[in-house]
């Protein structure tokens, strides 16, 4: 997978991409391409890629020695600002206020086999069979700084991993400014730019523009990646589509503070960059200390953003989810959250389970409110022991109740978080994000935890445990209900430790929980959360492979959260519960048929109150468990794509299995268009064209049939056709089952 010609040209390659770089005069590292698969190359191949012509003439030449040479004209691995390039480099270091410019020179390099995973930090993995790593070892000797770059190639991928690694090599400290993680430089502008962006309640729309010259960037300084920028970035060819033009993606193994940003210069070309959050950032490296920077996943599509999309779902579940996750059915949860809020007691809640189990559902999820004296989101955050006046006979006799039921159970946490009422914050006033002299800010009356120090985040451990134990708990809904503002660390202080670090070591400090849960208690399945999403990440995904994706469960609105959101990650992280109608979130009436058949593609839960249900929506509620379990696999782990492109009236989606036996496709109309064409039909690319489906057990047609003509779309109510009708009046929605024929 790794080809180094002539100790100058480096050639990633599998049979899904090529990467390709090279030393340049200078001895810095430039960047040759990134696309289809290339094969074996020549030197004179590779020669022939390397840029010649003086097209930059009128800007400053690297050196007098170097002639020509501008790293203006060049695409570049790992860019430096300030040095014959003006665009935004990926690293900025100073010596107290004085800026150092930078001039890495290629030393030498590294081949490793396999990555193992390790909970200290998200990190990607893989056997030795499937991953190498190349480590380029660059150093600035002036300066004393060792760089190196590395880059991983998995042989079942067109994925990139990057990561870089700083050492002072010198005896006066060095201050990291800046340090970037995903790098990738195209020739041209030709571009439109990709985001996931939206607010609380509408989070991860797809969001694109078209490049020109300047800079557009995403970010977060929240400490948290935020509900309203993902650290997911895109380029994809102009005028491409779902299906057609390539694109490039760069997603981030990180959940704090990040930017994400795509600069054009005045040649027109295109610089794009991903990494932690250079403002309130910067890092002291003494003699001999090193500074790692997170992960980005850099990724190719030739065949427009379906397939990207399920490139990086491929890619994230075999190589960045817990293996023991991967294909692993996920349990149909019950959430009593917005069935009952704070309102409840271990009976009502018994019954609901009862209910539940009825139903079909298979684990029961205890949220927000069982502990300290919690009856509105204003208090007892910290003090992780259950409410007896909620729980009298102890939270452990409710878990025997739950588990004796034969349903699994979960419980809710909000870890980083203390309210002021609370034993903790009264007994350590100086664990909270706060510079204690000074104003700050409030939000649902609650403090973040300094979870930058190790001892915060013990203590927040030996709590969880005891519940963890005491329930034999199999699964946690980790929130996280606040960002961070006025970031100041009391314990940073006392280490004189600059401020500046903290944001980095906050999130250290919550992937370290993480690690001591986990590596405790292996079997506890994490459902990631934010204030819904907003922090839906690779971060987080790699402790916990589901994640709720928005407290916004109106079906309507989910169709556009789920598309944007399976751009960058996969279906089997993103957690769907069908909740009650009207919306709470929304007010919206939505039908139960409609909320099912949106909530079935992916995790599946149920989160309303199912002790008022009509006899006619248990049966439509049992109906559909009985469905989803029958092909779960499909339903979470299929090959997922877009079949109508989103933004109009309608959706459609649809996932495959391997062998393309078997299918299931979702149509959604949301506002009723009166007196439809008789005859409409959506394509479905993927079926096998030798194969002949049955479709819902009444009719069938091939898959050539299907690919060119498609499925045709559910007939609608127009006024006269009552009898045929299968879709009527607003949010319609419709499953197709697909099954290949024996022949
Ligand atoms: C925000 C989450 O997104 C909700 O699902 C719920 O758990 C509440 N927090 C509880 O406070």
């Amino acid at each position: 997978m790794i080809e180094i010609v002539s100790e100058k040209y480096f050639h990633l390659m599998n049979e899904h991409s090529s990467y390709l770089f090279y030393i340049m005069e200078n001895q810095q590292l430039g960047h040759l391409y990134y696309g289809k698969p290339l094969g074996k190359l020549t030197e004179a191949d590779l020669s022939y890629l390397v840029e010649r012509t003086n097209k930059s003439a009128g800007t400053v030449k690297y050196s007098s020695e170097n002639g020509l040479f501008t790293l203006a004209d060049r695409q570049q691995e790992y860019p430096v600002y300030g040095s014959s390039d003006f665009k935004t480099g990926a690293i900025d270091i100073f010596i107290d206020e004085t800026p150092l410019y930078l001039d890495f020179k290629v030393k030498g390099y590294d081949i490793i086999n396999e990555k193992k995973r390790s909970l200290d930090r998200p990190r990607t993995y893989g056997t030795s069979e499937k991953v190498e790593t190349l480590s380029i070892l660059l150093e600035d000797e002036p300066h004393q700084i060792a760089l190196t770059l590395n880059y991983s190639i998995f042989e079942d991928s067109a994925a990139i991993v990057q990561s870089q690694r700083l050492e002072n090599l010198g005896k006066t400290p060095v201050k990291i400014q800046k340090m970037l993680s995903g790098i990738l430089e195209l020739p041209t502008a030709d571009y439109e730019f990709i985001h996931l962006s939206g607010a609380w309640l509408k989070e991860r729309h797809v969001k694109r523009r078209s490049l020109e010259q300047g800079t557009v960037s995403v970010g977060s300084l929240k400490g948290a990646s935020g509900h309203q920028h993902n650290p997911f970035i895109a380029l994809q060819a102009k005028n491409g589509s779902v299906t057609t033009g390539e694109v490039y993606g760069l997603n981030f193994l990180y959940s704090g503070n990040f930017t994400g940003q795509v600069e054009v210069d005045e040649w027109d070309k295109t610089r794009m960059m991903l990494g932690i959050n250079p403002e309130y950032f910067s890092w002291e490296l003494k003699e001999k200390e090193v500074f790692e920077t997170p992960e980005a996943v850099l990724l190719y599509s030739s065949n427009g953003l379906d397939e990207l999309s399920r490139r990086y779902a491929e890619f994230i579940e075999t190589h960045i989810i817990d293996k023991k996750w991967q294909k692993k059915e996920r349990p149909i949860v019950f959430n009593n959250w917005e069935a009952t809020y704070f309102d409840f007691t271990h009976e009502k809640l018994l019954g609901l389970a009862e209910t539940g189990k009825q139903l079909g559902m298979e684990c029961f999820v205890l949220d927000d409110g069982w502990f300290g004296k919690r009856n509105a989101d204003r208090g007892s955050l910290g003090d992780w022991w259950y409410d007896e006046e909620k729980f009298p006979n102890g939270i452990g006799a409710f878990a025997k109740d739950i588990h004796q039921l034969d349903l699994q159970l979960g419980i809710w946490f909000e870890p980083e978080m203390v309210s002021p009422d609370s034993g903790i914050y009264r007994e350590h006033p100086d664990w909270v994000v706060r510079h204690r002299g000074e104003r700050v800010s409030v939000g649902r009356g609650q403090y973040v935890l300094d979870f930058a120090n190790p001892k915060v985040v013990d203590h927040v451990y030996q709590q969880m445990r005891k519940i963890i134990v005491e329930t034999k708990l199999e699964y946690i809904k980790w929130d996280m209900n606040r960002n961070i503002t006025e970031a100041y660390s009391e314990y940073l202080r006392q280490q004189n430790i600059s401020q500046t670090e903290f944001f980095h070591r906050y999130i250290l400090g919550v992937y370290s929980l993480y690690e001591k849960i986990l590596t405790d208690f292996p079997d506890l399945l994490i459902e990631g959360c934010a204030g819904g999403g907003g922090r839906y990440d690779l971060g987080i995904l790699f402790y916990s492979p589901q994640i709720w994706p928005s407290d916004d469960s109106d079906a309507v609105e989910r169709l556009a959260i789920q598309t944007g959101t399976l751009l960058a990650y996969p279906l089997s992280s993103f957690s769907n519960h069908v909740s009650a109608s009207p919306n709470h979130q929304v007010d919206r009436v939505t039908s139960l048929t409609m909320r099912q058949n949106v909530a079935i593609f992916g995790p599946l839960g149920y989160e309303l109150d199912i002790s008022a249900l009509t006899t006619q929506e248990r049966k439509t509620i049992k109906e559909k468990i009985s469905f989803y379990k029958k092909h779960r696999q499909l339903l979470t782990q299929g090959s997922f794509y877009q079949l109508i492109e989103a933004g109009s009236n309608e959706v459609a989606w649809g996932v495959v299995d391997e062998a393309k036996e078997e299918a299931i496709i979702g149509f959604y109309r949301i506002l009723a268009k009166p007196n439809n064409p008789a005859l409409e039909y959506f394509k479905i690319p993927f079926l096998s064209e030798d194969k002949t489906y049955r479709i819902n057990e009444r009719e069938q047609a091939n898959g050539r049939i299907l690919k060119q003509l498609g499925l045709r779309k559910p007939y609608q109510f127009n006024g006269a056709n009552h009898e045929q009708a299968q879709v009527t009046g607003d949010f319609q929605s419709y499953i197709y089952h697909l099954q290949a024929v024996e022949e």
